[in-house]
């Protein structure tokens, strides 16, 4: 049977472009096959962050997700630090990942450049995320835009792993929808949509009330013309396009000749209006989750022991290809 794996960071709450890019094809895919999905703490602390808040945050992911469709009948949701193999994972790849590939990553050199002291995790962040994905022999693993390089390292970390000490890993195949797999920020349009580096006004979160996610959205930045078209220039109306065509279902190309005589006023309230009814079953049942953190934990501990049971196992093959001969527990 296929395996889908995919993985999400519990670094502030999770907004739109995760939405769009992500999180609803994970919903999607939870029936392409196996599907396992993990908010990973681990890769969180890469970068500077709260320890007192890093708990609550990957439980506002995992709700967030399931508040999205994932259903715990159908996937496995569980936490990257509960399952110890993803970190000892990570070591064993880091032998057959070298200097030059990770040198080569430009989300390191995004996310280190400026910073005056930038952490060895994050220069090995590609290498857990190999890890997170081959330890679940994934084939399929839906992901947006920004995540292209890393999967394609991911693979040729499987690759060499496979000619090296022979065939354990199916290639994973990176999984990116053809559109909203990278959506803006509204109110700088030429970076794409992040609650860590993005504007406030212009990232939607996913659990944002509704008048906020209306306000955010009809303050987005437009040019100065007048039509609803997508094209050179026209980023800021052309990212609203593709938000409204996923919201609604419609062909941007429909959406477009709708509004031909219509201006961004027009444009910009039924967008907030979509967006705002696409959100709301997300927030309200996002809200019912961290009410009572009772079915949260159970179903996260259930996540973890079927992602334990798959990932022991493939952790204990690797060992065994790569030559160590660790004796079984309690031996
Ligand atoms: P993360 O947590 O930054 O993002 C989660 C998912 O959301 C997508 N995404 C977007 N899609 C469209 N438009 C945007 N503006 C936008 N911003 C984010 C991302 O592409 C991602 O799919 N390294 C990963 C986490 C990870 C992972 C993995 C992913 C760790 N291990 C194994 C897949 C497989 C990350 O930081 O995603």
């Amino acid at each position: 049977m296929a395996r889908v794996f995919s993985g999400i960071q519990p670094t502030g709450t999770k907004h739109l472009g995760n939405y769009i890019g992500a999180i609803r094809h994970y919903v999607a895919d939870q029936d392409k096959g196996e599907a396992f999905y993990c908010v990973v703490d681990l890769h969180a602390i890469s970068v500077p962050y709260e320890p007192a808040a890093l708990h609550e945050n990957t439980l506002d992911t995992a709700a967030t997700l399931l508040a999205a469709g994932l259903d715990p009948a159908r996937c496995t949701l569980f936490v990257q630090s509960h399952v110890a193999a993803h970190a000892y994972g990570a070591w064993l790849l880091g032998s057959v990942a070298t200097m030059g590939e990770l040198n080569r990553m430009t989300q390191f050199k995004e996310k280190s450049t400026g910073r005056d002291s930038v952490s060895a995790d994050l220069f090995t962040y590609p290498v857990l995320q190999a890890a997170d994905i081959l330890l679940y022999k994934a084939d399929r693993v839906p992901v947006g835009d920004d995540q292209r390089q890393h999967l394609e390292l991911a693979r040729n970390i499987a690759q060499r792993f496979n000619s090296r000490f022979g065939e354990l890993f199916p290639l994973p195949e990176a999984a990116i929808p053809a559109s909203g797999d990278r959506v803006m920020d509204l109110q700088e349009p030429d970076n794409k949509m992040s609650t860590t580096r993005g504007t406030p006004q212009g990232t939607v979160l996913v659990v944002d009330p509704p008048e906020v996610v209306a306000r955010k959205i009809r303050s987005a930045v437009t040019d100065s013309g007048r039509e609803v078209r997508r094209g050179e220039g026209k980023q800021g109306i052309g990212n609203l396009i593709e938000i409204l065509s996923v919201a609604t279902g419609e062909a941007p190309e429909a959406i477009e000749a709708a509004y031909e005589a219509k201006g961004y006023g027009d444009f910009k309230g039924d967008v907030a209006d979509a967006v705002v009814e696409l959100l709301r079953p997300i927030r309200e049942r996002y809200l019912e989750l961290r009410a009572d953190e009772t079915e949260l934990s159970g179903i996260l501990e259930r996540g973890r022991e079927r992602a334990s049971q798959v990932a022991d196992a493939t952790l204990a093959e690797m060992l065994d290809a790569m030559g160590f001969r660790v004796p079984p527990r309690g031996g």
